[in-house]
């Protein structure tokens, strides 16, 4: 199969890709967070298909994305007036909402569950294509399972070239790191996954917020979690990664005590100087943290190389953004931290 990239302003981007998505095809699309693998979410031969190219474990539920916040009705019900608040105040935006499914959205969508994930992103061509054909998309992240989500067509191309008819070219995505997804089933909500809408953000809507276990530690293979994603490895490179937290100079110390040849170190563009000799990479400013969101996944798939030894990673501190960023690079790193202030 011959893959085809068409550019987002391009007059055939939305009749395409809406055109394969009806005809139970499926497209990688940009959203201001990652680039999706889309599949006709009322479709479960459709939806398979998303599966079987991502390499995707059965069990892990996709997210519902719909044109409008009105559609949210067409695929949820027991609807609590908190939802229509988040609605309200953060879509079409980077915020995931879980809610009890009706029963048109198929069972493969949700990986059996009673619940469905939805979102409405803040996306231009993506929302009209989901207008266009008529039906809600379920879209993971475009990457391959396992590995760093796809920010750029390219990233896409990279992961599905040949197996997939169609990729919709909107540029590098604005935020980078997946959507917030918050569980509206319990009382107070919970939040599943941090993201471009912040904690902070949520707390301001909700007045209250529960954060899973699953955001900030490694969950056990076998142990039942709300968002079935949280378990598996993710966001990884082929090889090992280390955090080094702890103060600027410190951390440059830590590090070129431990650093052997082939290692690599990701850093703030700020602390390059103080990696000459350690084939830095930098991700974005420390003083900017919307760069770091944004690049992180590109740097992270740069690194994805198996001839590299270890890589040491230097991780924003803090809320906001920096809350999403922290918690996909322990992911990266398996939970591998260490304190450059008190570690030899
Ligand atoms: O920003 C995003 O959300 C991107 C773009 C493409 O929209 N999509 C994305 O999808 O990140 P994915 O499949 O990579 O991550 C979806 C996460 C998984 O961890 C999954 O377990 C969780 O959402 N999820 C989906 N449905 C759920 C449900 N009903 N209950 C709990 N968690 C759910
Ligand atoms: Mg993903």
């Amino acid at each position: 199969m011959h893959t085809q990239i068409i550019p987002a302003d391009d007059e055939l981007a939305v009749i395409s890709a809406a055109g394969n998505l009806t005809a139970g095809n499926l497209v990688g699309l940009p959203t201001e967070t990652v680039y999706g693998l889309g599949a006709n979410g009322l479709n479960p031969e459709a939806v398979a298909k998303i599966f079987e190219v991502k390499g995707r474990p059965q069990d892990n539920p996709l997210i519902l994305h719909i044109a409008d916040p009105e559609q949210m009705d067409m695929f949820c019900h027991n609807i609590p007036e908190s939802a229509y608040r988040l609605a309200e105040a953060f879509w079409p935006g980077p915020l995931t909402m879980v809610l009890p499914a009706k029963d048109i959205v198929p069972l493969s969508t949700r990986a059996g569950l009673p619940t469905v994930a939805v979102r409405c992103p803040d996306c231009d061509v993506t929302r009209r294509i989901i207008r266009h054909a008529n039906i809600p998309v379920a879209a993971p992240s475009a990457n391959i399972s396992g590995k760093p989500s796809t920010t750029t067509a390219e990233h896409v191309l990279h992961d599905h070239d040949g197996k997939i008819p169609l990729i919709i070219d909107g540029g590098a995505c604005a935020v980078g790191v997946e959507s917030t997804i918050v569980d509206l089933t319990e009382n107070p909500p919970r939040l599943l996954r941090p993201g471009g809408i912040t904690p902070e953000q949520l707390i301001a809507v909700l007045g209250d917020l529960v954060i899973d276990k699953a955001v900030t530690a490694q969950i056990d293979k076998d142990e039942v979690v709300k968002a079935p994603g949280m378990k598996y490895r993710h966001y990884a490179p082929a090889e090992p990664v280390i955090i080094v937290a702890g103060e600027r100079k410190k951390a440059a110390e830590y590090i070129h005590r431990h650093f052997e040849p082939g290692d690599r170190v990701l850093c703030f563009e700020e602390e390059l100087p103080l990696y000459a000799d350690c084939n830095p990479l930098s991700y974005g400013q420390e003083a900017d943290v919307n760069t770091l969101s944004a690049g992180l996944f590109a740097a992270l798939r740069e690194l994805d190389d198996s001839s590299i030894g270890k890589v040491y990673a230097r991780c924003p501190v803090g809320g906001g953004v920096a809350y999403a960023v922290q918690n996909r690079l322990k992911k990266a790193a398996a939970f591998h931290i260490v304190d450059a202030e008190v570690a030899l």
